[in-house]
């Protein structure tokens, strides 16, 4: 499993940023930009390349935690997946493309997408030492002409993206990625329930077009949860000095929620339940909410099935079980 924290060479380049800017200027701006994502607006408040710095410092440590968790999802499902190409689209700062080359040594290729300069000036400055990420190519521009046009790639990546788009923009952006995609498509959403409803009918759209899901349902049917309830989980992070100062905050870490999907061609042999929230260890028994392939359910694991109790213990909001 690939560590959630920023790895040293990213967490290098963006300290080396960080000199002669005034940590107050780069806090202000943050705030900014998120006041500006809770209010459901998207990065166009990102023009400047302190604004830039601002969001990557502020949200990458955590878009970055929730992309890798996706990701480690993916290979626990498919240990043998080793994609060579990656198209990552609405890229940022370059988060999920960091991400990726982390968890998948294999990549060789990466094309990242994005309509926003600052960013993309950015990610391409944060890049340059990099041993695997230097010398990969980042077009600027919109993502659905791009990805109608772009090499198809055995990972397609859109990660906190789809949410910046009108609905019909995002199907038809939908439908180009996995007409782009080899083999696996991930799309990553904050994990509240719009988040949620837009992976969902994502999901819904590229099933019927013959995807299948990796992670995290284990069922391609439709998803058994009601509303109010909605499929989302946690990644906790660790924050560095520089990202307490960015955020105004104490705490040395956060935890970052988010819904994922993981679609692939080939359809999953093996479909594991999925753990849907931090399991109830109580006196007499462990509950659990599990995603199962026949619907959602309670396991309860009575302290008396030692083996069983001791395997429940361990499992984790998010876990294959
Ligand atoms: C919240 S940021 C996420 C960045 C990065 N993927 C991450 O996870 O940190 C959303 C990104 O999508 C890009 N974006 C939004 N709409 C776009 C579009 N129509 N075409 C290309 N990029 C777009 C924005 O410029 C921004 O960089």
């Amino acid at each position: 499993m690939t560590s959630p924290d920023l790895p040293a060479e990213l967490k290098a380049a963006l300290n080396a940023r960080l000199e002669g800017l005034s940590r107050n200027d780069a806090a202000s701006r943050a705030s900014v930009i998120s006041q500006t994502y809770r209010d459901g607006g998207g990065s166009g408040t990102i023009k400047t390349e302190t604004d830039a710095l601002a969001y990557a410092l502020a949200r990458m440590p955590a878009t970055y935690a929730a992309v890798v968790a996706s990701l480690n999802a993916l290979t626990e499902m498919r240990p043998d997946f080793a994609p060579k190409s990656l198209l990552d689209v609405g890229a940022g700062p370059g988060t999920a493309s960091w991400a990726a080359a982390e968890v998948f040594p294999s990549l060789r290729d990466f094309t990242l997408l994005d309509a926003n300069d600052a960013l993309r000036t950015l990610a391409l400055d944060l890049t340059r030492k990099s041993g695997r990420l230097r010398g990969l190519t980042y077009e600027l521009g919109q993502a659905r002409v791009f990805v109608a046009h772009a090499d198809s790639a055995d990972l397609v990546v859109a990660s906190y993206m789809i949410g910046e788009i009108g609905d019909a923009e995002r199907a038809a952006l939908a439908d180009a990625m996995w007409d782009r995609t080899n083999d696996t498509l991930l799309v990553i959403e904050p994990g509240t329930p719009a988040g949620y409803a837009r992976i969902i009918s994502l999901r819904a759209r590229l099933i019927a077009a013959g995807a299948h899901v990796a992670a995290p349902c284990p069922h391609d049917g439709a998803c058994p949860l009601v509303a109010p309830d909605w499929c989302h989980f946690s990644q906790r992070l660790q924050r560095s000095r520089a990202h307490k100062q960015i955020k105004g905050a104490d705490a040395p870490f956060e935890d970052e929620r988010f819904a994922y999907v993981v679609l692939t061609r080939a359809p999953m042999t093996a479909r594991p339940s999925r753990v849907l929230a931090q399991p109830d260890v109580g006196k007499v028994e462990i509950s659990a909410k599990l995603c199962t392939p026949d619907g959602v359910a309670i396991a309860r694991v009575p302290r008396r099935a030692k083996a069983d109790y001791a395997r429940a213990r361990r499992w984790r909001w998010g876990d294959a079980v």
